[in-house]
């Protein structure tokens, strides 16, 4: 196995690896963490600090799994050879990855203003910060299911 082979298996595990972590990460928050927490612990102060730790934590992998997953997608899209270019539309392969990238540009936005927008603290109880929170939660792992679905039809269209 040449050098250069085995560079782009370890640029796609890595890009795989930072999608388990992101966007794996959102899908257990919305699906096991949230539901749970609150049917175990209720809507007290004991569900703020568990839910305020949690996040902590997961925030910081999430952000590093944003930088590794466009530096990873930059160096898996100069394989392509129908890649056109950043935002291109000038065929379905680039067109695909276009969407991907809007879609994944929102998902940072919206995990940004989680993040430093809308602090809550365990011992400020902000009822409506938490609601809008969860809501975005459940917003972005949506979109990250979205994007799942067009990275599916991206390598389908690889030439
Ligand atoms: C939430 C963010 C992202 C997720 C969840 C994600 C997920 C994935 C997955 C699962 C694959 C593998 C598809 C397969 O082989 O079955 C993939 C491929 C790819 N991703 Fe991403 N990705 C994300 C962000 C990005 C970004 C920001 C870029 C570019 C800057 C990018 C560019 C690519 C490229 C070029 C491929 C290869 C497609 C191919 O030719 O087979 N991705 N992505």
């Amino acid at each position: 196995m040449d050098a250069q082979t085995i560079v782009y298996a370890l640029v796609n595990f890595a890009h795989d690896l930072f999608t388990a972590i992101w966007v794996g990460g959102l899908l257990v928050f919305a699906l096991t963490v949230i539901p749970s927490a609150r049917s175990a612990l209720g809507a007290g102060p004991q569900t703020r600090k568990l839910m305020d730790t949690l996040q902590k934590r997961q925030s910081w992998l999430a952000l590093v799994s944003m930088a590794g997953l466009v530096l990873t997608g930059l160096l898996q899209a100069r394989q392509a050879a129908d890649f056109a270019g950043l935002f291109s539309w000038a065929n379905p392969y680039s067109a695909v990855l276009s969407l991907k990238h809007l879609l994944f540009v929102g998902m940072v936005a919206i995990a940004l203003i989680r993040r430093f927008a809308l602090r809550t603290s365990e011992d400020q109880p902000n009822p409506k910060g938490e609601k809008t929170k969860a809501i975005l939660l459940y917003v972005n792992a949506g979109l990250g299911v979205l994007v799942l679905l067009l990275s599916g039809f991206n390598a389908a269209l690889a030439g």
